[in-house]
């Protein structure tokens, strides 16, 4: 039998944790033959809600599911963790500047990623769910020295797969259909769905809609502001396709993304594509035995480079922000 894989999840009270912590237990992360042990890492006031949530889980009787440690100390989180989901975050509150939300959020993932860099399994794989997500994983990564940089990644597949969704509604195609999608650049309102790369039943996206209005004037913003409108119909955030998402990230990364297609992950960048080194941004990536390299040689228009630049342009403003705050 094989040893249980130790997968731990911050916030795991909050309303993503909910929708998360089920699939994991049932196989959903890693495969439906890989047993897992759970760490809920929350903070005091957030233990005892974890608490019923981990009774939940043992109610469920979950066949894979070989354990549940709940803490508040990251030390005791991720000990031992090959995978770790950073979902606990400090959301923006009214009148608050974007210096206070990026240092709120320093304050737990500066931390977290030290007790990585301590604690972790050496093949630690980490997923940063929590906003602004991308600079909270260059946050977490700089304070994990002794962690290949590349382990650090920042979560851009829901966006990935509502682009998806809108791209399948709008040509009347399956979405199993659909390949080659890219989101590029920041998981924010600058980031950007680029279908010129991809590809609908073997046929080109764009080429197939063949509509640019409705590209920057339906498409784009309907991605990038889906978070909004979810919030607005549903009078709470997107909490299970957030979770899908990760199960999605962590799966495809671990278990490969299939032949001839690719998927969207925020990653250091190593330059490609015009973005600056050490950057975590989002790319095109193709994924196989748990690594993942990008995706090299696309053209990009003229189109596609004035929005990846303007995000990364936004990564980069945030960086600063971040060192000047001595975070990083
Ligand atoms: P929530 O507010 O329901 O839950 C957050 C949980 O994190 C709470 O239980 C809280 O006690 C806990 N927490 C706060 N600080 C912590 C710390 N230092 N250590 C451990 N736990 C801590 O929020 P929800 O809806 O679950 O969302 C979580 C995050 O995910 C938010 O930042 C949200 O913006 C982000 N998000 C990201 C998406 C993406 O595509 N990257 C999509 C949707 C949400």
């Amino acid at each position: 039998t094989r040893t249980p894989v130790n997968v731990t999840v911050t916030g795991a009270a909050g309303q993503i944790g909910y929708a998360l912590l089920f699939r994991i237990a049932s196989g959903h992360l890693l495969g439906a033959d890989v047993p897992v042990k759970l760490r809920l890492l929350e903070i005091p006031q957030g233990l005892k809600a974890a608490e019923g949530t981990a009774m939940e889980l043992d109610d469920c009787a979950f066949p894979l599911l070989k354990g549940i440690d709940i803490t508040d100390d990251p030390n005791v989180g991720f000990a031992g963790a090959n995978v770790a989901l950073l979902v606990g975050a400090r959301p923006r509150t009214k009148g608050m500047e974007r210096g206070d939300l990026l240092s709120a959020n320093g304050g737990i993932f500066k931390p977290q990623g030290k007790a990585i860099n301590d604690n972790a399994a050496d093949d630690i794989k980490v997923l940063v769910v929590g906003n602004p997500a991308n600079t909270n994983a260059l946050i977490a990564q700089a304070a994990a020295p002794d962690v290949p940089a590349e382990r650090f990644t920042a979560m851009t597949r829901l966006d990935h797969n509502r682009a998806i969704s809108q791209l399948a509604a709008k040509t009347g195609a399956a979405v199993s259909d659909i390949k080659r999608l890219t989101i590029w650049g920041n998981h924010s309102a600058t980031q950007y769905p680029d279908i010129f790369h991809a590809e609908i039943a073997g046929k080109n996206a764009a080429e197939t809609v063949n509509d640019e209005a409705w590209l920057a004037d339906t498409f784009i913003p309907t991605v990038a502001k889906r978070g909004a409108a979810i919030i607005e119909a549903r009078g709470a955030s997107s909490a299970a396709s957030a979770a899908n998402a990760a199960i999605d990230h962590v799966h495809t990364w671990v278990n490969g993304t299939a032949e001839g297609d690719w998927t969207s992950m925020g990653i250091p960048s190593d330059g490609s594509y015009g973005v600056p080194e050490g950057l975590i941004s989002s790319f095109p990536v193709t994924t196989k035995d748990g690594r993942y390299e990008i995706v090299q040689g696309l053209d990009i228009n003229e189109f596609s480079r004035a929005r990846i630049d303007a995000s990364v342009k936004e990564l980069a403003e945030e960086r600063d922000a971040v060192r000047g705050l001595g975070l990083i």
